[in-house]
């Protein structure tokens, strides 16, 4: 129907998409073969019937295991290059990149082998792609600062610095000093922050981290001052749907909160997070959240507009997509 074909058809930036969480089970067998890792997991359907998650640390163990067959740079650049297609069937012209190096670093596979097979394909994509380095909140600031000096040999392959993993417990300033040397060194700083984690990790992701969008960012509605900040300073949140509902974050997409925040005149973009683990790509997210949710023609052009506007690409570039 009509409003589906726009959804499909208009040109979005992805935003927020890990790229280990692109890893598609065939691609986990396949490698795993290639490489000689011993998989938990008998078969591709035996892998899948294990995403049944109850929150996001259910959804990060299998995660980490999934993302243990990634060995070599080649590795890195197919898992990478069937994300980028994946995209471009859906129109995305443009895409910021996670990936998680400690993931790698962590099993002895060097920084330098992640980076550079996955940023190769991003230089051999169908359409634009930036790379954003993760750290693990659930491991130390001073490891996340010793990852921050490992990246600077590849300082020109990425543009940016988030935070991600498991959130509760894990407050924005436990990473106040190295988001401050990531922002002396120029880079782009976003954080994962109010998706199990309160507002107040919002809040402090915003004063403490500094950070120039908030990924997620639903757990908001709950600080009335907040949302009217959010919505005053037109700060990004980059919106999960089927990442929200598969980790509970909401029972059910009738329940999610995408036109609340749409209404209360916030920055929302839509992303598909770990598409793999999450049932789509970010066309499937806007699908989902279209056929759930009272949302028109007006709301998707919008959140197409916003995933653009709130891209890390100079004004004259941005001009162009939009
Ligand atoms: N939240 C936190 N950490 C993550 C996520 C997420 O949604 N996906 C991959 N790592
Ligand atoms: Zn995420």
């Amino acid at each position: 129907e009509r409003l589906r074909k726009l959804l499909r058809n208009m040109p979005k930036a992805e935003l927020h998409i890990h790229i280990e969480g692109s890893l598609e089970p065939e691609l986990i067998f396949e490698l795993a073969q290639r490489n000689g890792v011993d998989l938990a997991y008998s078969s591709v359907e035996a892998l899948r019937e294990a995403y049944a998650f109850t929150d996001l640390q259910s959804f990060l163990d299998i995660y980490y295991a999934g993302a243990s067959v990634l060995l070599k740079e080649q590795d890195f650049y197919d898992m990478t290059a069937a994300y980028l297609a994946r995209a471009h069937a859906d129109n995305v012209r443009h895409a910021e990149i996670f990936f998680d190096p400690q993931t790698h670093t962590a099993r002895g596979v060097p920084f330098e082998t992640a980076i550079n097979g996955i940023w190769r394909a991003c230089q051999d994509a169908p359409l634009s792609a930036s790379l954003i380095m993760c750290f693990l909140r659930h491991l130390s600031e001073d490891e996340a600062l010793a990852t921050l000096e490992e990246s600077l040999p590849f300082r020109d392959k990425f543009i940016g610095v988030g935070l991600d993993s498991s959130e509760v417990g894990h407050p924005p300033e436990k990473f106040a000093r190295v988001f401050e040397r990531a922002r002396a060194l120029g880079l782009r700083l976003v954080a994962h922050a109010g998706e199990e984690g309160p507002p107040a990790y919002i809040e402090s992701a915003l004063d403490v981290l500094k950070v120039e969008r908030i990924d997620h960012g639903v757990r908001s509605l709950e600080s009335p001052a907040l949302v009217e900040r959010l919505a005053r300073e037109q700060m990004a949140l980059t919106v999960c749907p089927l990442s929200n509902i598969k980790l509970r974050v909401f029972d059910v997409m009738g329940s999610h909160n995408l036109r609340t925040l749409l209404d209360a005149n916030l920055a929302v973009t839509v992303n598909s997070d770990d598409p793999a683990y999450f049932g789509g790509y970010v066309n499937e997210n806007y699908f989902a959240a279209f056929d759930a949710l009272p949302l028109d023609e007006g709301h998707a052009r919008q959140l197409a507009r916003n995933s653009f506007q709130a891209a890390f690409v100079d004004p004259e570039r941005k001009r162009a997509f939009l």
